[in-house]
């Protein structure tokens, strides 16, 4: 074991440069924090660059609003497992964090009077659920687009030192305690110490463990997996949102914008089915409710298509002048991935994985929180932003444009956070040389597998072990034989062959690395999908159709150790964080 290593030292390390990564960076450097930010991409071209619809907050630019509303919809949402402490804290800070992005620059689409223009999206209300508001702010249908490349220029205003294309093998813990972590760097093969008095984790999203999802290849939950090793828990991993809009045969996302400027979907039929399901929201219900709605039409006979395994999406009653203006970047991914002229044609739809709602424990000021004899308790120099984290504002089921906001309010608390009790004056504390040397080790023996697998063939497995058998209904009979199926392949990573050992640009040994992380979290999701004995938000059984608050209104906390996944269970937060709200009670209306 021979590797080149260089050391740094840093106040702040932050793992990932996506929209909560940027914002925490950004916070931290403009504090006075000596700050590093390592990323597997270049920043701009991280997952949040390819969100659509856009960026909730109740700005009250097209109509009536009140971040209340918009904590009241969260919360339901959510399904109730949200915790409302976190809500509070996201929906009464969204105004003000749009408009510090709209004084950083992004260019948001403009109502005729030059403010902000904000959509209708499913399941965002007024007055308590009693209307349509319309409170997602949009650049067009490229608003995560002019996010990231706002605030990675801003960044650039700063002093931050960034780690570009630099993978990240593992957390550096001593005594429950995060130093650092050690990265590789993909161009020359170096690998680099980072001790750090803070690290941030904020490295996206685990879709890539499904053979469909929206997000990109990049999204192998790389954080959440060295949580994983570092032998602290994941939470509420059963709960992965599919977006009711993918295209048909490639899951490249049509935003839920779509309908929000009054797109409708419709099965073999012609039927606007929706109307049967959600007699008033209609197109706009809430994601699992249309997800689950266009299933079951496929499920009973009446779905289109050669195969009827998919529905339509209608555009093409929509002036073409508005869908040029607000809908110019759908409009071109259905002209080259479905063929189709939306002006004219509806668009071949089906739900595909779009989001994780679990991931990192934290609290509302980013902490990763551990859970030990039962309490909660912070791990001590570990930070969680964005899709890595599970604060949790979204429990069972996201609400459309509620992520962008997340990752900018949750980047910037976690920065505050720092501020309030992080001292720069103090030196880093030591990382002794074991530590070390066994990050480096596990790394080597990746490097040297030497069995009959390819990393592929294995990924492959999983992705449609996962498809299957943690789909968007779930039972018993489907999930225990996915268990098995899953555990097995886990099993046999054992056996995986490196054909390449080299170490620059070195894309076997990366894929490999990035398909261990995403097993460890397909083990602990279909561990607690099968334990969860319930329907909630996106998780759907047929064998226990009823939400059970009785029973079930509890987070899931996931370990994996080395041959199984250990579960176990943390209170809902049903506290807010001032008098301003009262906790909002399962179908009560407590205001
Ligand atoms: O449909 C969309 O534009 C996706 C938005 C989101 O997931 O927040």
């Amino acid at each position: 074991m021979n590797y080149e290593i260089e050391y740094h030292d840093y106040d702040v390390v932050v793992v990932g440069a996506g929209g909560s990564g940027l914002r925490a960076t950004v916070g931290a450097v403009e504090n006075g924090y000596k700050t590093a930010c390592i990323s597997k991409v270049f920043p701009t071209r991280s997952h949040t660059v390819a969100a659509q619809g856009g960026i909730s907050a109740a700005l009250g630019n097209m109509g009536d609003d009140d971040w209340r509303w918009h904590m009241y919809d969260t919360v339901k949402g959510s399904d109730w497992l949200g915790d409302q402490d976190a809500i509070e804290y996201l929906c009464k800070n969204a105004p003000k964090a749009v408009l510090e992005l709209e004084n950083y620059g992004v260019p948001f689409s403009r109502t005729g009077d030059g403010k902000i223009y904000q959509r209708a999206f499913g399941g965002m209300t007024k007055n308590y659920g009693e209307g349509t508001a319309q409170r997602t702010c949009a650049a067009a249908d490229r608003t995560g687009h002019a996010i990231i490349h706002t605030l990675y220029g801003q960044s650039l205003k700063h002093d931050v030192d960034y780690y570009i294309e630099y993978f990240v093998l593992d957390l550096l813990m001593v005594e429950g305690e995060c130093r650092g972590v050690v990265a590789w760097c993909l161009e020359d093969g170096k690998l680099h110490v980072f001790n750090s008095k803070q690290t941030i984790l904020a490295s996206g999203g685990y879709g890539r463990v499904y053979f469909s999802a929206t997000s990109a290849h990049t999204c192998t939950g790389d954080g959440n997996a060295m949580v994983l090793r570092a032998g602290l828990p994941l939470q509420d991993m059963e709960f992965v949102q599919f977006h009711p809009t993918g295209i048909y045969g490639v899951g490249c996302l049509i935003t839920e914008g779509a309908r929000g400027e009054g797109g409708y979907l419709v099965n073999s039929e012609g039927e606007r089915f929706m109307e049967r399901y959600a007699p008033s929201a209609k197109d706009l219900a809430s994601r699992d409710v249309v997800s689950r709605s266009i299933t079951k039409e496929i499920l009973e006979g009446r779905g289109v298509g050669k195969d009827k395994d998919h529905a339509y999406l209608h555009l093409d009653h929509i002036d073409s002048d508005i869908l040029e203006e607000r809908l110019p970047g759908i409009s071109e991914s259905a002209k080259v991935f479905a063929g189709v002229d939306v002006t004219k044609e509806p668009i071949p739809i089906i739900p595909t994985v779009h989001y994780n709602m679990g991931g990192i424990p934290t609290n509302f000021h980013g902490e990763v929180m551990n859970l030990e004899k039962g309490n909660e308790t912070v791990v001590q120099g570990l930070m969680a932003v964005g899709e890595a984290a599970c604060v949790s504002v979204h429990g069972a089921n996201r609400l459309g444009s509620n992520s962008l906001i997340d990752l900018v309010v949750f980047g910037k608390a976690a920065a505050d956070r720092i501020n309030d009790t992080v001292n720069k004056d103090e030196p880093n504390k030591e990382i002794p040389s074991h530590v070390i040397d066994e990050v480096i080790a596990r790394f080597d023996s990746t490097r040297s597998s030497d069995g009959d697998i390819s990393t592929s063939e294995l990924r492959s497995q999983m992705q449609r072990v996962m498809q299957k058998h943690c789909a968007v209904f779930r039972d018993d009979e489907i999930m225990s034989e996915g268990k098995k199926l899953i555990e097995e392949t886990w099993l046999n990573s054992e056996n995986i062959k490196i054909k390449d050992k080299s170490l620059i640009w070195n894309t076997d040994l990366l894929e490999t690395l990035e398909y261990k992380n995403l097993i460890a979290q397909a083990v602990v999701t279909m561990n607690s999908a099968l334990n969860r004995k319930e329907s909630r938000g996106a998780h759907a059984r047929e064998d226990y159709k009823e939400r059970d608050d009785k029973n079930w209104m509890k987070h899931t906390m996931s370990w994996l150790n080395d041959k199984s996944c250990e579960l176990d269970y943390r209170s809902v937060h049903e506290y807010t964080l001032s008098n301003e709200v009262k906790y909002i009670a399962p179908k009560a209306r407590v205001y």
